[in-house]
């Protein structure tokens, strides 16, 4: 009977197949994307570093973003991405990997990504769900973690050393051009010999306002009383005082 041979042949079709797609999976590794039914949806986007190189992501699809929207790993890392949608349908595509995932609510789908070699890896929306899917994207940066290489001083903005002296309102009695007050005034004073009351000098340098900051009475100008009071000042904001003072010649 044709209809009984043409029957038995699609199923060794079938089974072939099957072996075919077995083989494939185990050969190259490919993790098969599974719908997990003992895992609750999540919203909430997190990356656990469960050991070197070894991820677990939790990436929530919404409208329209994704949670986490940048994730770093390092090249070589294998991440289990575990997908869940806080709204809608939404398709997950990992540009440059075989990622691809629906988003669907009610549900956590599963996959493993292992990220080879280093790029920045876009992840877009490819399933139409509302006004801005188009704009709908994240990104993984993989890349090799430099030494976080020490913050670079803030370099001053021009006027930062003005706006701290008005902060601490030094200038209510140390004027910026040369007119009297309270305190010596600081135009000029910088590198300028100072003379104080007990009839010793010194040359103003950085580290004479620093301490003049920070200790008043320890050398009073000569004609002026010790009344400032000793100001708790940061080393930054003392930085940029001191530019600042450098500038009024
Ligand atoms: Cu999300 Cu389209």
């Amino acid at each position: 009977m044709i209809e009984k041979r043409v029957a038995i042949a699609a199923v060794i079709f079938v089974l072939a197949l099957t072996g075919v797609i077995a083989l494939a999976v185990r050969t190259t590794g490919i993790g098969l994307p599974t719908c997990l039914t003992d895992v609750r949806p999540f919203s909430q986007g997190k990356v656990i570093e469960q050991a070197p190189k070894r991820y677990e992501i939790h990436y929530v699809a919404r409208m329209w973003k994704f949670d986490p929207p940048e994730i770093s790993l390092v090249p070589g890392s294998v991440a289990d991405i575990y997908l869940s949608t806080a709204d809608v349908t939404h398709g997950v595509d990992i540009i440059g990997t075989n990622f691809n995932l629906m988003a669907v609510p009610g549900a956590v789908n599963y996959a493993r990504v292992k990220f080879e070699h280093p790029g920045d890896y876009l992840v877009v929306c490819n399933e139409y769900c509302g006004l801005n899917h188009q704009n709908m994207a994240g990104v993984i940066h993989v890349t090799e973690k430099a030494a976080a290489p020490p913050p670079p001083p803030a370099a001053p903005a021009a006027g930062a050393g003005k706006a701290v002296l008005e902060q601490y309102a030094c200038t209510a009695c140390h004027s910026v051009d040369g007119s009297a007050g309270t305190g010596p005034t600081f135009k000029g004073l910088f590198g300028s010999k100072r003379v104080f009351a007990d009839g010793t000098t010194t040359i103003a340098d950085e580290e004479y306002i620093e301490r003049s900051i920070e200790k008043p009475s320890a050398n009073v100008v000569k004609g002026f009383d010790n009344v400032m009071p000793e100001m708790p000042v940061p080393p930054a904001d003392i930085h940029a005082i001191v530019q600042y003072i450098e500038t009024l010649k």
